[in-house]
């Protein structure tokens, strides 16, 4: 049997580069050997306020950006969480499983609340067990995703061995997280100490996947550098696998953009460093700007094609959404059956 494969991305506005090389991209490869479902998670979105118009425009945004980034609709099935309701039926069992020291644990969760957490909504605190009901209600086995929600997926794991084991059955699979490529966790423009980010409040500090070629070279042109030329592959440790923790903390930024260089040009980051050592940034920064233009710019033209073709997409949510409840439902049923719900 094909493996299943389940993620998801917020409609919160402005997708940016690092959603495409931590998550997007690697959504792509997956289809060919995997039976995939890639959700808007747009029931995430509202643990923090969301002007409606504005998320469902965002909305069609991300599946204008699975389409466009080559996501095949009729092998894997896009939809829209809200319009599957078992996600939401699924994810208030898990508010019963999962542990309050568990979800405290949770960094997003403190990033995000920050200072405010009394004001924070209990939607944003208990967010990661609707995450695991959004694979589970599938029993999707493996779940791509940039390096930050790998915290959320060790709790899917936690969550459901306690419902196999306090219901003494192999019910639930125990997902493995599929981390991959040379940009898992793709840093700010501005600050390479910072994650990219939507919710960032410079736009400089992203590279949005509808960003103009113009834009995209500003904002490279225009991003944090340090004095030295570019290191070369002494700085990589563990057979050229890993940067050198002590050489990423001095030079974040140059490390970033290089890493940005090797997802984008599909080579691995021994090799770039290779290529660019000892060059200095400005001539560095060009070709990155004509790869990226390279790579980005058809994406984003697709999907400005498809975000002024609304009714197709809502098209393919909908069907996506049909499919997906095929699914679900099934597993829903035996999971009630299993809590001891009576049905009609
Ligand atoms: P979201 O919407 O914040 O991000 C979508 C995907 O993009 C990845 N990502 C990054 N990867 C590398 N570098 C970055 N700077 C970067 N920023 C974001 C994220 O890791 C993610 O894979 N909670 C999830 C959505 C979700 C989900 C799920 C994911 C809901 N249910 C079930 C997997 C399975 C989130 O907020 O992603």
């Amino acid at each position: 049997m094909k493996r299943r494969v389940f993620s998801g991305v917020q409609p919160t506005g402005d997708l940016h580069l690092g959603n495409y090389l931590g998550a997007i991209r690697n959504f792509v490869r997956l289809q060919n050997d995997s039976e995939c479902l890639y959700c808007v998670v747009d029931l995430h979105a509202v643990t923090v306020w969301q002007e409606p118009m504005k998320l469902a425009a965002n909305t069609r945004e991300v599946a204008a950006a699975f389409l466009a980034a080559g996501i095949n609709p009729t092998n894997s099935i896009i939809f829209n969480q809200s319009q599957v309701s078992a996600h939401a039926e699924l994810a208030w069992v898990f508010n019963c499983v999962s542990r309050v020291g568990w979800l405290n644990r949770m960094t997003q969760f403190k990033e995000k609340a920050g200072k405010r957490r009394e004001n924070a909504s209990t939607g944003l605190y208990v967010y990661p067990n609707l995450m695991a009901a959004d694979i589970l209600t599938y029993k999707a086995t493996h779940v791509p995703v940039g390096e930050d929600q790998k915290q959320h997926l060790e709790l899917t794991r936690d969550i459901a061995i306690k419902f196999n084991n306090d219901f003494g059955i192999d019910f639930f699979p125990i997902v493995e997280p599929l981390i991959f490529g040379e940009a898992t966790r793709v840093m700010s423009l501005r600050d390479g100490t910072n994650k990219m980010s939507k919710s960032d409040p410079s736009d400089y500090s992203r590279i949005n996947l509808t960003d103009s070629p113009d834009a995209i070279a500003q904002k490279i042109r225009k991003a944090k550098t340090d004095p030295e030329a570019l290191p070369g592959p002494a700085a990589l440790i563990n057979e050229g696998k890993e940067i050198d923790p002590d050489q990423e903390k001095a030079r974040p930024e140059a490390f970033n953009l290089l890493s940005i260089y090797a997802a984008l040009s599909e080579q691995s980051l021994v090799s770039v460093l290779g290529q660019f050592e000892g060059a200095q940034f400005s001539s560095f920064k060009n070709k990155l700007v004509d790869l990226s233009v390279e790579k980005l710019g058809p994406i984003g033209n697709e999907m400005q094609r498809l975000m002024a073709d609304p009714g197709y997409v809502d098209g393919v949510l909908k069907d996506g959404a049909m499919r997906a409840n095929t699914i679900a439902e099934p597993i829903l049923k035996e999971a009630h059956k299993i809590l001891g719900f009576l049905s009609t």
